[in-house]
């Protein structure tokens, strides 16, 4: 393994940041490239086809470019939609995301758990699966909530967001039956941790969030195990949409250390 293949991490967005923020913490030297679909945000308001097609042919086109040594899909909608079909197509290890329902069902104490994330996610059989695999019979209790995208966006772009956003996605599992006991909360979108701290003022106390960024830095380090890492130059953010997007992240993107910018 050369020690300078990069791990590539993929969003739509600036949700994976969050995915990078904890593989930092347990492979600080791995040399990263993080590739934002921007010129396809949002991924949640796609269709199923749309969403596979275009993170397939990006995945491709980006390990022929720079053969990465592993791929994360740091996104629940392209995982729950297209992990299947990307790990058949590459030849190099796919790590995905899914909605943490397993780990929500053992800290639950009322037995109502919120599961918020892009419609596309939460219409996916995936997530009946792990509800049906890993639910304990808890209540699950599902919200798109496509405005903390544009939220999470927004903030690390330095703009300010108005707290409506949070009040109506906190709205949106409060009003459904059983809603009024959600104890723990599911961020099944790799963007919400970013408005974790603004959600939370909106659902009020005693409220616990669970998301799956530890579980899948933890998996990369695993499957990496025994590997040699150099960073050889600043690790590379890389976006499919126009400059005046990666302009605006530019500082975000420094403090995750991406020092560079590109399209793609
Ligand atoms: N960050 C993505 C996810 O985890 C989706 C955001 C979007 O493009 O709608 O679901």
């Amino acid at each position: 393994m050369n020690p300078a293949a990069p791990i590539l991490l993929f969003d739509s967005g600036v949700g994976g940041l969050t995915v990078l923020a904890e593989l930092r913490k347990l492979l600080p030297q791995a040399p990263v490239i993080y590739a934002a679909d921007t010129a396809g945000l949002p991924y949640g308001e796609k269709t199923e086809a749309e969403i596979a097609a275009r993170v397939a042919g990006l995945l491709g086109r980006l390990s022929e470019r720079y053969s990465p040594r592993l791929i994360t899909i740091a996104c629940n909608t392209a995982s729950t939609i297209a992990l299947g079909m990307v790990r058949e197509v590459l030849k190099v290890p796919v790590v995905g995301t899914v909605p943490a329902i397993k780990p929500a069902a053992a800290m639950t104490q009322t037995g109502a758990i919120g599961l918020l994330g892009t419609a596309a996610t939460i219409r996916q059989g995936y997530v009946d699966r792990l509800e049906a695999e890993f639910g304990n019979g808890h209540r699950l209790i599902r919200h798109a909530a496509p405005g903390l995208v544009e939220a999470a966006e927004a903030m690390l772009r330095g703009e300010t967001v108005d707290p409506a956003v949070f009040e109506a996605a906190a709205q949106g599992l409060r009003s459904q039956p059983g809603g009024d006991t959600i104890d723990t909360v599911v961020l099944a979108c790799t963007h919400f941790p970013l408005v974790e701290r603004q959600l939370a003022a909106a659902l009020g106390p005693g409220v616990r969030f669970v998301d799956g960024a530890q579980g899948i830095a933890r998996r990369i380090e695993f499957l990496t195990r025994g590997q040699a890492f150099a960073r050889e130059a600043p690790d590379l953010a890389l976006f499919t949409g126009g400059e005046d997007t990666f302009a605006a992240l530019a500082p975000a993107l420094k403090r995750y250390d991406l020092e560079r910018t590109e399209p793609f």
